[in-house]
């Protein structure tokens, strides 16, 4: 099972964004997805207008079992764990616990049943997302096209490293840095891709040209709707293709990957 999370510290990025789509785009192809929600803005509630009696953090404190706070078929393929803005106050109702960071991780240890988990993040390094990266192995960093989210990129990937650090056994790789909002007309998208490519951290995940500004994107949003369905000739559908095409063989890429190193460990 895949388990991707969405980060960047800095707002309005295009994360939920992204990460509707990597879910909707992998049930497309075929694959079982759970789409958790870990911002307490809710964002992805709201665009699938669920109904939900149980949320993300009912499972962190262990008010409900995991089969309760999973909403099931939000779309073809699709189920869901929403959050609410309840969950602001975890920070401090989870200030006793053990281990507080590997919680997520814990209570989803025997989920079963899912070709992939796909986990949108809230613009900061709270105690949600560290449970987020600390479950996912896999993180996709939407970057907009300014320096300040090149910055909060950054400070993502920092504290990415601060995971690996302390807990050096888990698997977490950046599967792509994705540029968003991108205009091949615009200055600032030329020197922000032009940083991109030659940050060495980053550089080497440039998912390049990355996804264009697109307005029907906030259409589709407002019309709780994917890009695919409320306008499949835009760009944006294009790019999102385009990238979930990447994100499929990667699978297939590490599958590869794993039998190679089977074969020279015989
Ligand atoms: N490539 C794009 N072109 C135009 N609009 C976009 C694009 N990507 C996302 N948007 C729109 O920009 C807004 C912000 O996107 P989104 O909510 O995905 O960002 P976010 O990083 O999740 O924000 P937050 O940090 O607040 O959670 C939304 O209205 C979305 O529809
Ligand atoms: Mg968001």
């Amino acid at each position: 099972m895949r388990k991707i999370a969405v980060v960047n510290m800095k707002g309005g990025v295009g994360k939920t964004t992204t990460a509707v789509h990597v879910a909707a785009g992998l049930a497309a192809r075929g694959r079982t997805v759970l789409l958790i929600d870990a911002d307490p803005q809710g964002n992805i509630g709201h665009g699938f207008r669920i109904r939900h009696t149980h949320t993300l953090e009912d499972l962190l404190l262990g008010a409900a079992p995991t089969e309760a706070v999973i909403v099931r078929s939000v779309r073809e393929r699709v189920d869901m764990i929403a959050s609410t803005p309840a969950a602001f106050s975890l920070e401090r109702r989870l200030a006793g616990e053990t281990q507080r960071e590997t919680i997520l991780a814990r209570r989803l240890r025997s989920l079963t049943g899912y070709d992939a988990a796909v986990i949108d993040c809230s613009p900061a390094m709270n105690l949600l997302t560290y449970n987020a990266l600390l479950y996912a192995e896999e993180i996709i960093v939407p970057v907009a096209m300014d320096l300040m989210a090149i910055i909060g990129a950054r400070q993502t990937l920092n504290g990415v490293a601060e995971v690996r650090d302390l807990w050096p056994d888990r698997r977490l790789d950046l599967l792509a840095v994705l540029p968003t909002f991108t205009s091949a007309t615009n200055n600032a998208t030329k020197s922000a891709l032009e940083a991109l490519e030659h940050d060495p951290q980053m550089g080497p995940y440039l998912f390049s040209p990355g996804i264009r500004q697109c307005i029907d994107l906030n259409y589709a949003t407002s019309q709780r709707q994917t890009i695919w369905e409320y306008a499949p000739r835009s760009r944006a559908a294009e790019d999102y293709t385009r990238f979930l095409d990447f994100v499929d063989r990667q699978e297939e890429a590490d599958a590869h990957a794993v039998k190679e190193e089977a074969k020279t460990a015989i």
